[in-house]
């Protein structure tokens, strides 16, 4: 049995820092709490349902590829077991809650964040795509010709965008970032790091048979060095894909997501919101695609 589902989260004591759309993050003082619940969004817009096990999911992911990875970039995680948090923090409020937040929840240490997302792509999708089809290039830097949607890439590719206070993430090129950072050795950095981490984790789980199409990583500075934060190689922050129905050509079939788009979509949602309900059979679905995933990738079932 799952556990209860949890739609958001109120911690007595405690200051919010941000409210995303997945996670909720409280501000400790030095250190933050980020808490993923269970909600899920579509089509950008959240859905009134909330996904039995997915925040779990993604915190116990996350702290799999931190602690993966951690050759490559130091990350903010302190500790991901609730007790420990309980302990270290001495929080009253967090310990009235243990069992609603066990599993979901990281205390990681608060940066200095840099505000571009630090996109690697291995496979042809998305914006990517998109740009490719109209003009031959992926953020500025021309491809060859011939490539159809979802083609593997010759090399794993950078393409940052920047994190936009408000509306919508920009796509620049690499030069432009290092333009905009005034800090050649930064950018290096970022691209340096990002790559490795995306290759590490793309090999761990292509043995698994998952192809990561894509995804965004997120740093930060503490004490003048590059930390590795906010989520690690989640479906929510990557395109996961299963490798078994692969097929360069179209878009490819989300691994988690695609019966909740194949439904609002044949229902026609207009994707406005207020999003519909899903039906209890999509929601469960959707649940063991999630747990599937965890298993997949860290060849262990969800603790229960
Ligand atoms: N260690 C950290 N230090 C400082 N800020 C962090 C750290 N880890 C994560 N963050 C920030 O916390 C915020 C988490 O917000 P979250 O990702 O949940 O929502 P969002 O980015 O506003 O929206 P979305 O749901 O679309 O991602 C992000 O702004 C992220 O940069
Ligand atoms: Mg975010």
């Amino acid at each position: 049995m799952s556990r209860p589902v949890v739609l958001s989260t109120r911690i007595p004591g405690l200051k919010p820092f941000a409210t995303g759309k997945v996670r909720d993050v409280y501000d400790l003082g030095e250190p933050l709490l980020i808490v993923a619940t269970d909600r899920i969004s579509a089509f950008d817009v959240v859905l009134p349902n909330g996904i039995p096990d997915k925040g779990r999911v993604l915190t116990q992911l996350s702290a799999f590829w931190f602690d993966h990875t951690r050759q490559i970039c130091p990350n903010h995680v302190i500790s991901a077991d609730i007790d420990d948090i309980i302990r270290r923090t001495g929080l009253p409020g967090i310990a009235e809650q243990r069992d609603l937040l066990d599993g979901r929840t990281m205390l990681v240490a608060k940066t200095e964040p840099i505000p571009y997302e630090c996109v690697v792509r291995g496979f042809l999708s998305g914006s990517a795509w998109k740009e490719y089809k109209t003009s031959g290039t992926v953020c500025g830097v021309p491809l060859e010709a011939g490539y159809v949607e979802s083609d593997k890439l010759p090399q794993p590719i950078f393409t940052p965008s920047t994190k936009a206070q408000a509306g919508h993430d920009e796509n620049i090129s690499v030069d432009e970032m290092r333009r905009r950072m005034k800090n050649d050795a930064l950018a290096f950095d970022l691209v340096h790091r990002s790559v490795r981490i995306y290759v590490q984790a793309a090999l761990h789980a292509a043995q698994r048979d998952i192809i990561i199409a894509d995804t965004k990583f997120e740093f930060g500075l503490k004490d003048g060095k590059l930390i590795f934060i906010d989520e690690a190689l989640t479906p929510d922050s990557s395109r996961f894909w299963d490798a078994a129905v692969y097929e360069p050509g179209g878009s490819q079939p989300s691994f988690d997501k695609q019966f909740v788009r194949d439904y609002l979509e044949s229902i026609q949602w207009n994707k406005e919101p207020p999003a519909p309900e899903l039906p209890e059979e999509i929601v469960s679905k959707t649940a063991d695609k999630y747990r599937e995933a965890y298993r997949r990738i860290t060849g262990k079932d969800l603790p229960r």
